[in-house]
């Protein structure tokens, strides 16, 4: 297989924390690979590293040690700019806590990334296209009448379909999802992994942890995750 068909490759990572006297190794030389297209769920226990793993993939952490490629590139030989246009265009990010702005309503919410990634210029120029855009996702999501609704008033599924939807919003590379149904009922959360899986059959790339193994099993690959590595 050629270097290329992998979206994201991890290699000899190592992450730790230091909390007053001592110090928490939470990655210790963990190896990955993701091929474009896969629909994976990496398995620990809580406090493995899942959710730190998953920041240090998405740029929003970094490691001690180690080298993360995405596309082939190195991600800590981009300049600040580079890994801001990383973070915004190429990974899209679900929460377990959905982390929506209850002062935005849904599809402001949702285009918001769009927003975000424009000038005040650039934005006035692509906000009808931006809004037409979120508009489509939530109805692809089946959230078309709840646009105009708050956060606040949404159910925690109906929330976490609108952070899928923002997280879509830049059309990423690669979704992101940590414990996305962790805060749902087994039937909402079973709902989203369909959300997920369907949006894997279309051709998006996720990449999901979870500490739940009924969870883990909806993916098309399963990674455990022990001892700050993955087992094989
Ligand atoms: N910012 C931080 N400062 C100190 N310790 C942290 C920090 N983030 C995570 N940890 C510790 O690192 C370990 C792994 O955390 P985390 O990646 O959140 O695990 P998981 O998502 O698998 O539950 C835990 O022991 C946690 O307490
Ligand atoms: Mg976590």
């Amino acid at each position: 297989m050629s270097k290329d068909d992998f979206i994201i490759r991890a290699d000899g990572l190592y992450k730790s924390y230091r909390m007053g006297a001592t110090q928490v190794n939470v990655l210790k030389g963990l190896d990955l690979a993701v091929e474009r297209g896969e629909f994976v769920a990496i398995i620990g226990a809580s406090g493995s590293g899942k959710s730190t793993l998953l920041h240090i993939l998405g740029a929003l952490d970094k490691p001690n040690r180690g080298v993360v490629e995405f596309e082939g590139r190195d991600l800590d030989k981009q300049s600040g700019r580079e890994l801001n246009r990383f973070r915004n265009k190429m990974v899209g990010f679900v929460f377990q806590f959905y982390h929506l702005l209850d002062e935005l309503n849904v599809l402001e919410n949702v285009f918001l990334p769009a927003m975000a990634s424009k000038s005040v210029v650039g934005w006035f120029g692509c906000r009808k296209w931006a809004k037409n855009r979120a508009g489509e996702l939530l109805v692809r999501l089946g959230l078309g009448e709840r646009a105009g609704h708050k956060p606040y008033q949404l159910s925690g599924g109906e929330r976490q379909r609108v952070a899928i939807a923002r997280a879509l919003m830049n059309e990423p590379r690669l979704l992101l999802a940590d414990e996305p149904t962790g805060n749902l009922d087994s039937a909402t959360g079973n709902g989203i992994l369909d959300t997920l899986e369907e949006l894997n059959r279309a051709g998006q790339t996720v990449v999901m942890v979870t500490h739940d193994e009924r969870i883990a099993r909806r993916a098309g690959r399963i990674i455990i995750l022990a001892d700050g590595k993955i087992r094989t």
